[in-house]
C-alpha cells in the first residue's frame, strides 16, 4: 500500500495523507541551521548541535509519537484547523505534504479556504522560514485567525528535558512589534538568543505555554485559539513558548500571505546588551531585513533548488527504470548529505542528546558523500584524523560542537582506525588531491602532538599490524563495525554498557572483519603510498596484507563462509561448529570485497552461502540463527529479541557489501536484486509493512525470526545510504573514482541492460553512455572517448578540465 507518489520532476515525495505508518520526515539545513520537519508539521530545530544548541523543544516517545512542531493555525468560523493536520488533526478537505530538497510544502483546504505553507532553511543563513498561503475559495467573506506556535528549548536539550527545577525558573523572552525573542540564560554566559517573526501586524500575541495553551490542554485544543483571543503574556519562568496571533479579512478569490522568521541570532560578548538588560537585536533585524518579502522569499528558494540542482548533477543517469533512476539521481544522494551532516546524532529515532559524530560512522557517511562537495569532505577528514590517539587506536565518537572525542565512551573499537584509510582514500580517489596528505593533524586535539595525515594513516595500518591474537586475526577489543558483538564484556548487571564494560583490550578475541578489513583497506594504503612515492613501503603493506589473507583462509575460512571472530576462550563465531550464529554477512562481504579468495574459489562459495542461509525476500540477515538466550560470552548481540537490531534483523548496512562482492564477481543479476530489496524506493508499494519512509533506508529491518517480518525502524541515519550509493554508482553502474581516473567497470543486471550517466570528476563532465546489446552481466568488449578507442576502462583525467564523451559496449 502507498501513503503517496514520486515527484520525479520535482525531485519530491508527496504524501497523500497525514495518518502514514510512521511519521514520515524530512530534513532541512545545509550546514549549521537544521530542522527536522514530519508529514504531519512536527519536529525540531538547531544550531549545529542537537543536543546544545536547540531552538524548539520535541518530547520523542510519546504518544500519539509526533508530539511537538513548528505549528500554524487556522479559525475560521468554527473550523479550527492546521495545514499539517496535527496537532488540532481537525478532518482536511484536501491535505498534501510534499517533502523536498531541502524544503516542505503543505498544501490543505476546509471549507472553501486553500492554504499552503512553506518551509526551507535558506542557504548560509541560520534560520527557517515559513510562507503561509491563504486563498478564499468560497464566495463569502472570511474573517480568519492565524496563530503560530513554537515551543522554545531551553538550549540544552537533556537539561531542558530533566532539570526542571531549575528550568522552570529562569525563562525570558522579549517581546517588540511582531517579533518574539527568546533569551533564557541570555542574561548570564549566553551570547545567543532565538528570534521569532513575523512579516505583518500581529494582533496579539503569547509567550508563556500555560496562558497559550493552558494548563489543562495543550497543543491540539489551544486555551487562547478555542477562546479566538490572545493573551499578550510575557513568560517569567515555566515554558516560554512564541505565538502571534494575526487577523485577516479575506475576500471571495482573495489571496494573503504572511512570512515568519524563526531563527538563531549571536553577538559578540562587548555587544550583548542595548540597555541594560535588553539583548542586541541588530543580527535579528538583519535577518528580517533579508527575508521580509515575498520576492525576498521566493529567491531564497530558488536559489536552495539551484544548490541542490547543481549537486545533484555530480551524478546523474537516465535508464530504462524509472525506481533505478529515482534512487540514484535524488533520495539516495540526499540522504547521503544528511547522514554526512547529521552522523547518528539527530533524527526521530536518534534524540539528538546522545552520540555525536561516531569515529567509523562519519569515515564511512563520507564515502557516499565526497563526490558532492569534497571540499566539505576535507575538513570532515581533518576534523576525524585531529581525534586519533598517538598510538593510531581513536575515539569511538567525537563532539561537533567542540571536535573532541568522547571520553565517555572512549576507545577500544578495533575496526575504527581502519576506517580512517577507508575515507582518505575514497576522497583521494574522488579529488587526486594528494596535498591533503601533508596536512598536519594533531594526536588527541593536543596542539602540541602533530604529525602529517600520511603518518596518521600510517598509525591507523600499525595498530592493526601490531594488535594480533592467537590465529593471527586483529584482536576485536570492544567491538567491531557490529557494534554489538562484544566478545570481552561479559556483562551480568543490566544497565552497563555492554559498549564500555570489561576490558576492552581483551584477552584473545580475534576479528574476521577486520581481517577482511586490514585486506581492502590495506591495498588501498599500499596504492596510496605508491602514488606518494613511497614504494618499499607499499611494498611491506601489500607483503603484511598477504600475511593477513593467509590467516583469514587458514583460520578463518569455515569451509563453506568466512568464519565472524573468534571469543575471548578461543571459540568460533560464525561457523558450523556453533549451535545459533552460525554464519554472519559481515565477513563474506567484508573479505570477498578484499579479494580474499577470489581467485581460489572461497569468495564464491561464501556469497553463495549467504544466499543459502541468510537472504530473505526483504533483504539479507545479518546471521543466522538467531541467539535465542542471552550469551555472556557474546554481549549485546545475544540481548535482543530474534529478528531485530544485531539479533539477525536485516542490518541493511551489511547488504551493499554483499551487493558489491556479488558485483565484484560478475554477478550483475544477483547484484542488483540485493540492491533492490532494502532500497526504499523499491518498497514503496509495501509501505504498510515497510512503515519508514520509500525515501530514505532504515537501520534496519526486522528479520524472518521477528514477529514484524519486514518492518523498517531506525530511518535516515545509517551507514546504508553511503554504501548503498558505493555499491549502486561504483560497482552495479561501475562508475569508478580511482587514483589516476575513472573507471568504468558495469556489472548490470539484463533487466538494466543499456544506460547514460553525467559524472562531474575532478571538473570534467563525462558523458558516459553504456550499451548493453548482448544481456551480460560484466566485460567491457569496448570504449570510446571522444570518439576514439580507448584500451583500457579507465579514463585518465584530461590535463584541462572539459566534457568528455565515454562511450562503452558491454558484451
Ligand atoms: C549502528 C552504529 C554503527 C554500527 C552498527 C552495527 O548503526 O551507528 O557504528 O556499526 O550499528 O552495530
Ligand atoms: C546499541 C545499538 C547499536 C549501536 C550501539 C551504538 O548497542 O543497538 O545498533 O550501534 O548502541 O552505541
Amino acid at each position: 500500500m502507498r501513503f503517496g507518489y514520486f515527484d520525479d520532476i520535482n525531485s519530491e515525495y508527496v504524501i497523500t495523507t497525514p495518518e502514514t505508518p510512521l511519521p514520515w520526515i524530512n530534513y532541512l539545513g545545509t550546514q549549521d541551521f537544521f530542522r527536522l520537519i514530519s508529514n504531519t508539521s512536527g519536529g525540531y530545530c538547531f544550531y549545529k548541535d542537537a543536543k546544545l544548541m536547540r531552538l524548539t523543544r520535541y518530547r520523542y516517545n510519546n504518544s500519539p509519537m509526533d508530539c511537538g512542531g513548528h505549528y500554524f493555525y487556522i479559525k475560521d468560523g468554527s473550523n479550527i484547523w492546521n495545514p499539517g493536520w496535527q496537532p488540532v488533526k481537525t478532518p482536511l478537505d484536501s491535505y498534501i505534504c510534499r517533502h523536498g530538497l531541502g524544503y516542505t510544502v503543505f498544501e490543505s483546504s476546509k471549507n472553501g479556504l486553500d492554504a499552503v505553507q512553506e518551509v526551507f532553511v535558506p542557504l548560509h543563513e541560520n534560520c527557517e522560514l515559513t510562507r503561509v498561503t491563504m486563498m478564499n475559495k468560497s464566495s463569502e467573506t472570511k474573517e480568519i485567525d492565524l496563530y503560530s506556535y513554537v515551543e522554545f528549548c531551553l538550549w540544552d536539550a537533556q537539561d531542558d528535558a530533566s532539570n526542571f527545577q531549575r528550568n522552570f525558573s529562569i525563562g525570558e523572552v522579549e517581546v517588540e512589534g511582531s517579533t518574539i525573542y527568546h533569551k533564557t540564560e541570555y542574561r548570564e554566559r549566553r551570547n545567543h538568543y532565538a528570534v521569532f517573526h513575523v512579516n505583518k501586524e500581529i494582533c496579539g500575541f503569547d509567550t508563556s505555554r500555560d496562558e497559550f495553551a493552558g494548563i489543562y490542554s495543550g497543543a491540539d485544543s489551544p486555551r487562547a485559539i478555542m477562546a479566538g483571543t490572545s493573551y499578550n503574556s510575557i513568560a517569567h519562568g515555566w515554558a516560554p513558548v512564541g505565538s502571534h496571533h494575526l487577523k485577516i479579512t479575506l475576500a471571495p478569490g482573495k489571496l494573503y500571505s504572511c512570512i515568519f522568521i524563526l531563527g538563531y541570532c549571536e553577538n559578540p560578548y562587548e555587544h550583548k546588551f542595548s540597555a541594560p538588560g535588553v539583548i542586541n537585536k541588530e543580527p535579528a533585524d538583519r535577518l528580517i531585513s533579508l527575508f521580509g518579502t515575498d520576492d525576498q522569499f521566493d529567491v531564497a528558494l530558488h536559489a536552495l533548488r539551484t544548490y541542490w540542482k547543481d549537486l545533484l548533477s555530480s551524478y546523474r543517469i537516465t535508464s530504462a527504470n524509472e525506481k533505478l533512476d529515482r534512487a540514484v539521481n535524488i533520495w539516495n544522494q540526499y540522504q547521503c548529505m544528511v547522514t554526512f551532516n547529521m552522523s547518528r546524532s539527530a533524527s526521530y529515532f536518534e534524540s539528538g542528546l546522545g552520540r555525536g559524530m561516531g569515529f567509523r560512522d562519519s569515515c564511512q557517511d563520507l564515502l557516499g558523500f565526497v563526490h558532492l562537495i569534497p571540499e566539505r569532505a576535507r575538513e570532515r577528514i581533518i576534523d576525524i584524523a585531529n581525534t586519533q590517539f598517538p598510538d593510531g587506536s581513536t575515539y569511538h565518537q567525537y563532539q561537533p560542537l567542540t571536535k573532541r572525542g568522547n571520553m565517555a565512551v572512549g576507545s577500544g573499537f578495533n575496526d575504527d582506525p581502519l576506517w580512517l584509510i577507508a575515507c582518505v582514500s575514497a576522497y583521494l580517489k574522488e579529488t587526486g588531491d594528494f596535498s591533503i596528505l601533508d596536512e598536519q593533524c594533531t594526536f588527541d586535539s593536543n596542539e602540541d602532538d602533530k604529525a602529517s595525515l600520511l603518518d596518521h594513516l600510517r598509525k591507523s595500518f600499525d595498530y592493526t599490524t601490531t594488535n594480533l591474537g592467537p590465529h593471527s586475526l586483529p584482536l576485536i577489543g570492544r567491538a567491531d563495525w557490529n557494534d554489538c558483538l562484544n566478545l570481552n564484556c561479559f556483562s551480568k548487571h543490566p544497565g552497563e554498557s555492554f559498549q564500555i564494560t570489561g576490558p576492552s583490550e581483551g584477552p584473545v578475541a580475534e576479528s574476521v572483519f577486520i581481517a577482511g578489513m586490514y585486506v581492502k583497506y590495506g591495498k588501498e594504503f599500499a596504492d596510496i603510498l605508491t602514488h606518494a612515492g613511497c614504494e618499499t613501503e607499499a611494498a611491506d603493506v601489500l607483503a603484511k596484507v598477504e600475511k593477513m589473507c593467509d590467516a583469514v583462509l587458514d583460520a578463518g575460512w569455515d569451509g563453506e563462509w568466512f568464519v565472524r571472530a573468534y571469543d575471548a576462550f578461543g571459540a568460533p563465531v560464525g561457523s558450523k561448529v556453533c549451535d545459533e550464529g552460525r554464519i554472519y554477512i559481515e565477513p563474506q562481504g567484508m573479505c570477498v570485497m578484499a579479494g580474499i579468495g577470489k581467485d581460489t574459489g572461497e569468495a564464491e562459495a561464501a556469497l553463495r552461502s549467504v544466499e543459502k542461509h541468510l537472504d530473505t525476500e526483504y533483504g539479507i540477515m545479518l546471521h543466522q540463527p538467531a541467539y535465542t538466550r542471552y550469551r555472556l560470552e557474546l554481549g549485546e548481540i545475544s540481548s535482543y529479541p530474534p529478528g531485530y537490531k544485531e539479533n539477525a534483523s536485516i542490518f541493511c548496512h551489511c547488504n551493499p557489501w554483499i551487493a558489491i562482492s556479488e558485483a565484484i564477481l560478475g554477478h550483475g543479476d544477483r547484484a542488483f536484486e540485493v540492491y533492490r530489496k532494502t532500497n526504499p524506493v523499491f518498497l514503496e508499494d509495501i509501505s504498510e509493512i515497510h512503515r519508514t519512509e520509500p525515501y530514505a533506508y532504515c537501520q534496519t529491518i526486522a528479520g524472518k525470526d521477528a514477529a514484524t517480518h519486514g518492518e523498517g525502524k531506525n530511518s535516515w541515519l545509517t551507514g546504508t545510504a553511503a554504501w548503498s550509493f558505493v555499491c549502486i554508482s561504483q560497482y552495479i553502474l561501475g562508475i569508478r573514482p580511482e587514483l589516476d581516473g575513472l573507471r568504468i567497470d558495469p556489472c548490470l543486471p539484463p533487466e538494466i541492460g543499456s544506460f547514460s550517466c553525467v559524472r562531474r570528476f575532478r571538473g570534467s563532465t563525462y558523458n558516459i553512455s553504456v550499451v548493453n546489446g548482448k544481456d551480460t552481466e560484466k566485460g567491457v568488449s569496448s570504449i570510446t572517448v571522444n570518439g576514439a578507442p580507448c584500451g583500457s576502462s579507465l579514463i585518465p583525467v584530461p590535463e584541462t578540465p572539459s566534457v568528455i564523451d565515454v562511450r562503452i559496449n558491454i558484451g
